[in-house]
This record gives C-alpha cells, sequence and structure tokens, in this order.
C-alpha cells in the first residue's frame, strides 16, 4: 500500500519535472532561434495532429485558413482558440487547451496559419 503511493508520487514529479524541462527547452530555443510557422508547429506537437494539406485528427491548417479568410477578427481567434482548445467547429473531435503557449507562440501560430489558404 505504502509503496504503491510513493511509487506514485515518483512518477508524478517525474512528469512535472520532465514539462519543466520540456518547457524551459522550448523557450530557450525560442530565445535563440525565434522560430516561427512550420518549425514552431512541429516543436509545440501540432503536427501530430494536423497536416497543412490533409485532414486527420484535426483540420488541415489550409482549410483553417481558407475558412477565415478575409474575417477581420481572425488572427486573434485564432490565438485563443489555439490556446483554450476547440469544439465542435469542425468536428466531433475537440482539440485539447494548448496550456505550454505563450500568448506570443499563440498569436504567432495563428498568424501563420493564416498564411496557409
Ligand atoms: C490532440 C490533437 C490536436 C493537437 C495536438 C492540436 N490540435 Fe488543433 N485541432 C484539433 C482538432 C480535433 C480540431 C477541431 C476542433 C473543433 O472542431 O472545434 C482542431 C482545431 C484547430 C484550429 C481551428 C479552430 C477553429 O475554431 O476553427 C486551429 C487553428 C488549430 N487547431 C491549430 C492548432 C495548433 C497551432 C496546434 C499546436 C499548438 C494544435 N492545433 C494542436 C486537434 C489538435
Amino acid at each position: 500500500m505504502k509503496q504503491k503511493s510513493q511509487a506514485k508520487n515518483k512518477t508524478a514529479t517525474l512528469a512535472a519535472a520532465l514539462t519543466l524541462t520540456f518547457g524551459l527547452a522550448a523557450s530557450d530555443a525560442q530565445a535563440q532561434n525565434g522560430p516561427g510557422g512550420l518549425a514552431l508547429a512541429q516543436q509545440q506537437n501540432c503536427m501530430s495532429c494536423h497536416s497543412v494539406t490533409r485532414t486527420f485528427m484535426g483540420p488541415a491548417l489550409r482549410d483553417v485558413a481558407a475558412k477565415y479568410a478575409g474575417k477581420p477578427d481572425a488572427q486573434n481567434y485564432l490565438a485563443h482558440k489555439i490556446a483554450e482548445g476547440s469544439s465542435g467547429v469542425w468536428g466531433m473531435v475537440p482539440m485539447p487547451a494548448n496550456t505550454q503557449l505563450s500568448p506570443g507562440q499563440a498569436a504567432t501560430l495563428a498568424s501563420w496559419i493564416l498564411t496557409l489558404k
């Protein structure tokens, strides 16, 4: 009983440490190279659910660009959706919140997506 809960604690601590390490590594890279666009999307795991041209887990990012093309508040709207998650716009599968992103990263990703049409 006691051992089990210790193991659980260890796992939780390890997970927290990993999150912290990856988070720091990502912001270091951001400070040094300032990756934008596809590099940032790959680094932030977006491309495990999205492709620019194909729909699989999430909508093709080109289709997202087309849907919001010419809408006045598109960049701001998408930056919020990217950070906070989304459901019910494209289908049955929701997008979880991407809480690891800074507001600047969410805005950069939104701007990049809107160039893809
Ligand atoms: C776990 C899979 C998953 C990950 C990771 C993911 N997405 Fe999504 N994304 C989705 C799904 C599913 C939808 C459709 C949600 C809906 O129908 O509202 C979506 C929708 C979107 C939309 C459209 C929102 C709207 O209101 O039309 C944008 C933009 C987007 N994702 C960008 C991103 C970016 C940028 C990242 C990386 C930071 C990312 N996604 C990571 C699955 C994912």
